[in-house]
């Protein structure tokens, strides 16, 4: 493949210079409001997955104050009948195979304004938005997406009738990643930002299917959205977006090497040296505050640990726990991205150690029965739950001492912030953006390597802590105050967007 050549002409150290975050000044930031699509298959207000749901909640909000943000989402029964009215405003051909569809369009009360992809027969279905209730990938898991990414290519071309046209199209990971790749096809000069949230789904689909989703013949080689015989949209996203960025720096740099960049490493160092890919990191939203979420059973401020106590009785009743020990919580997707295995193989030390254990979460099948029979094995020490349930899940932020957390690869990172804002310090790996939010021993354990041996030893300094009231109590004030919020963060994004927009600007004023 092309991407060999790439990763063999570049120099390391011209690699290491190059900058992962963008700094191009382009002039006042606040000029005048853009209008901005951004393109999710996920909103955590209707229906997530997991945490690019929540910042395509989040980030659209906090850009909402500078810009003109809209977005555009699937019509999957959870957004229909998610309490919010919908009016058709506009409408979208069908091309290839892949159907019309009407564009409707909610508008949230705290005035974000949502536009709906509606096709009953691809997206009015039981299950999440990728699969069957058993976890099976939809068959046309292809169709649907590439509709959603020409849809977007359509609002931007101005030809979806809904009277409004963005001047940049920002795409999220590889279930909307055709946008860009659809607007350069059609010549559509609108600039595009794709943002990977996870290079490790990459929507693959064979070749052949290049007809059906009206993809020009040249664009199916390794020069445009091929990949090792097979079809790849986040590659297509890759390649045709003006921008592309990640969600955090050390991330951003590991995707450069072929241990993290999952065959697209060398295209991926080319977008590094042309400075095109930034790694930005995600935020938290303000409704992750322990003093007044309702979710909680009660609400604390740092140095009010009864409140915290609290939550823990919640959650020991859950989860069938005795009283006594530090409580180590795991929320999260059970796949292997999220190192549960090593989880698996430290558990019973933890137990041994007088340590409890309550886990929640859902995703792969061996690792779900894994999980639940550890659980078995340790009744009143270790308890879990296979499913998700965000208020169940907030308790045990705010009611453990210590949030698991020892990914094997993590490009931001979500409930480690969620964990530290809620005093639960988190053990994680250091790598990508667990690596960029946590100082070890100041506001969680950092470990290096993905093996039991080394998180042990985290964990062993977690316990040493936990002994020593006055350290843990001190670092729990860290880690509360530690976490981002978006409002901090939307600068970064507001200036690629500029940069972007100003660019685009010198474009139009000479043509050549
Ligand atoms: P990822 O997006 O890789 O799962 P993050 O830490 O960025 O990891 O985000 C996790 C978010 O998803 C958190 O809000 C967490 O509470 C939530 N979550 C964790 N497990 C599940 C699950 N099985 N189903 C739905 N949401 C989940
Ligand atoms: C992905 C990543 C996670 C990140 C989230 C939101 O799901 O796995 O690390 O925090 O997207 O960007």
């Amino acid at each position: 493949m092309g991407n060999a050549a790439v990763t063999a002409r570049i120099d390391p150290q011209t690699l290491a210079q190059a900058p992962l975050h963008p700094q191009l000044h382009v002039g006042s930031l606040h000029e005048q409001k853009k209008r901005i699509l951004f393109v999710s298959s996920e909103f955590a207000d209707l229906i997530k997955v997991g945490g690019l749901g929540d910042v395509s909640a989040a980030l659209p909000r906090a850009l909402m104050e500078r810009h003109d943000v809209r977005l555009l989402i699937p019509g999957y029964p959870q957004v229909i009948n998610g309490g919010h009215p919908i009016r058709v405003v506009g409408e979208v051909a069908g091309m290839a195979a892949l159907p019309p569809c009407k564009i409707g369009r909610m508008d949230l009360p705290d005035g974000l304004i949502v536009y709906v992809l509606l096709n009953p027969e691809l997206y009015e279905r039981d299950g999440t938005p990728y699969g069957d209730p058993h976890g099976r990938d939809w068959a046309d898991n292809h169709i649907r997406f590439a509709r959603l990414g020409l849809a977007a290519a359509e609002i931007a071309s101005g030809t979806a009738c809904i009277r409004w046209c963005p001047e940049l199209v920002h795409a999220n990971d590889w279930p909307s990643a055709m946008a860009p790749a659809y607007m350069a096809w059609r010549k559509v000069g609108t600039p595009t930002v794709l943002t990977i949230h996870n290079l490790a789904y990459q929507g693959l689909c064979d070749l052949q299917c290049n007809a059906e989703l009206g993809i020009p013949a040249q664009a199916c080689d390794s020069e445009g959205m091929e990949f090792y015989g097979k079809l790849s949209f986040l590659k297509a996203g890759i390649v045709y977006a003006d921008h592309v960025t990640t969600v955090s720096r050390t991330y951003a740099q590991e995707i450069t090497t072929p241990s993290f960049g999952c065959g697209l490493d060398g295209m991926l160092q080319a977008k590094v040296l042309a400075g095109q890919l930034s790694g930005i990191i995600n935020g938290i939203d303000e409704s992750w505050d322990p003093r007044n979420d309702s979710h909680l059973i009660q609400g604390f401020a740092a140095n009010q640990w009864q409140g915290k106590r609290t939550n823990a009785e919640y959650v020991e009743r859950l989860f069938g726990l005795e009283a006594d020990g530090p409580l180590f919580a795991v929320v999260s997707r059970l796949v292997q991205q999220k190192g549960i295995d090593l989880t698996l193989g430290v558990a019973e030390e933890i137990v041994a150690r007088g340590g409890r254990l309550a886990v929640i979460g859902r995703g792969e099948p061996e690792l779900e029965a894994a999980m639940a029979e550890l659980g078995r094995r340790h009744p009143g020490r270790i308890g879990v739950h296979v499913g998700f349930n965000e208020t169940d899940a907030r308790r045990m932020f705010a009611g453990s001492d210590f949030l698991l957390m020892p990914s094997r690869f993590e490009p931001c990172g979500l409930s480690q912030m969620y964990a530290q804002r809620f005093a639960s310090l988190p053990i994680a790996r250091r790598t990508g953006g667990l690596a960029d939010t946590i100082e070890d021993g100041v506001t969680g354990f950092l470990f290096d390597e993905p093996t039991v041996e080394s998180y042990l030893e985290a964990i062993q300094r977690a316990f040493s802590v936990y002994a020593h009231e006055k350290l843990l109590n001190a670092m729990r004030c860290r880690a509360m105050a530690a976490p981002p919020s978006w409002r901090q963060l939307v600068e970064p994004y507001d200036r690629l967007y500029q940069q972007l927009l100003g660019a685009t600007r010198a474009v139009a004023a000479d043509p050549l």
